[in-house]
């Protein structure tokens, strides 16, 4: 192999170091299952998030890093480039994960961002544009809605202010008073001054597609749009024993008939249509009370803006339908939408040239799943690098990637980068 000194294109990341660092900040928030597994419980703002932060931007210092808190929360960490006019290159992602979440999911993309730098750093590598790694604030959107909060303030998506006052679904808490509580309430203004010259950020896929195929790395080619909403519906609680069935107002009924509905929608549209009842409450939840209101959530998606409309009018149709069926209200809010996002021919060109030349399998893939990438790309080109999700999941204690699959995709990420710093 050529000196990494003086040809780049030989430099490779340390696994081993990006590893630990994984295990250290899974244990932050860990969560252990029935058999083993080893996940994570750090839903956003909370203490565990503070304490999941505090670790990460240690190392951040540790690097020498110049490090920035925005007034959302979003913590950049730069390493300075030659060119003191250049836009860094930014690799990004989030460390907030969901209620039953895994160690992978958001922290690989931060912490390769991390092992990037500390290659660069370790030989002595200097580039033209400056190499930033950062992670947003609330990208789950389990505990505060939309997801990627973070980085769609960063981009100017959403006012700050609007921002602040999310109340949290757990227990009613403003997104601004924790983000002070917990010590992330910083002096930076958001939305960002200057967009970055690029963004790239490595996942894991989340999905079965690169393991079936024995596939290491996905080019991803953009992210599905995502439209949720949140439904209340009212009937009247009355005594199950009692009340005839033709003379009901049943909440919990007209939420189940939705829940599959939306299935059935799904499966008769096909392509990549899905759609996922993921939260319901069922009020006052007791076995002989007919129910009088129900909380729910549907997750519709499709990476086909048309096609995602009209999943939605014909969802809104059922709920319409449903309502007069039953004699109940139902109530629907908007907690987050977001059309499909293409990313930059260009890099996604980039990420697979390279995953070849690396001589990893590789193909291009959508995501099903949102991140970070898709409001970035609204300011920059950005691109995304899949690595395989064993049995295919994620959102789930279970998530797990293999440690050579990490390293290949932080090898293609480091790569890429150089490439992009390189560039005028
Ligand atoms: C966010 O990560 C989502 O895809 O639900
Ligand atoms: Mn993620
Ligand atoms: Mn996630």
């Amino acid at each position: 192999m050529n000196n990494p000194r003086e040809d780049t294109s030989a430099l490779r990341v340390d696994g081993g170091r990006l590893w630990s660092r994984l295990e250290a900040l899974g244990e932050i928030g860990a969560v252990a299952g029935p058999n083993g597994e080893r996940g994570c419980a750090r839903l956003a703002l909370t203490d565990s998030d503070r304490d999941g932060r505090d670790l990460v931007v240690g190392w951040m210092h540790d690097l020498g890093l110049a490090v920035t808190i925005d007034a959302v929360g979003n913590v950049v960490a730069t390493r300075q480039g030659s060119d003191a006019t250049a836009a860094p290159v930014m690799i990004g992602s989030h460390i907030d994960t969901v209620r039953t979440g895994g160690r992978f999911d958001g922290n690989l993309g931060v912490l390769a961002g991390l092992e990037v730098i500390e290659t660069l750093e370790q030989y002595g590598i200097a580039t033209r544009h400056p190499v930033s790694v950062a992670f947003f604030t609330d990208e789950e959107g389990a505990r505060f809605q939309p997801d990627m909060l973070g980085s769609l303030v960063y981009v100017g998506g959403m006012a700050l202010e609007d921002a602040l006052d999310v109340r949290a679904t757990d227990d009613g808490a403003r997104l601004g008073d924790e983000l002070a509580r917990i010590g992330y309430a910083g002096p930076t203004p958001c939305p960002a001054a200057a967009a970055p010259h690029a963004y790239v950020e490595l996942h894991i896929e989340q999905g079965p597609v690169l393991e079936d195929e024995g596939v290491t790395v996905g080019a991803v080619t953009g992210v599905q749009g995502i439209s949720w909403t949140e439904l209340t519906i009212r009937g009247q609680s009355a005594h199950a024993g009692t009340t005839p069935m033709r003379l009901r107002h049943d909440a919990g009924y007209v939420a189940a008939a939705i829940n599959a509905g939306i299935r059935a929608i799904a499966r008769e549209m096909g392509g990549t249509q899905v759609a996922t009842v993921g939260r319901c409450e069922f009020s006052p939840n007791l076995v002989n009370v007919i129910p009088a209101t129900v909380l729910m959530t549907v997750d519709l998606r499709n990476t086909d803006e048309a096609l995602l409309q009209k999943s939605e009018s014909s969802f809104h149709t059922l709920c319409d339908r449903m309502a007069s069926e039953e004699g109940v209200t139902i109530e629907r809010r908007s907690l987050a939408r977001f059309e499909p996002v293409e990313f930059d021919p260009a890099m996604i060109d980039l990420v697979e040239t390279t995953a070849r030349r690396l001589g990893h399998s590789t193909r291009r893939m959508p995501s099903g799943a949102g991140h970070d990438a898709q409001m970035l790309a609204r300011v920059c080109p950005t691109s995304m690098i899949f690595v395989p999700s064993v049995d295919g999941l994620s959102h789930n204690i279970a998530e797990y990637t293999h440690p050579a699959d990490i390293t290949a995709g932080a090898d293609v990420l480091l790569q890429v980068v150089l490439a992009k710093a390189e560039q005028h």
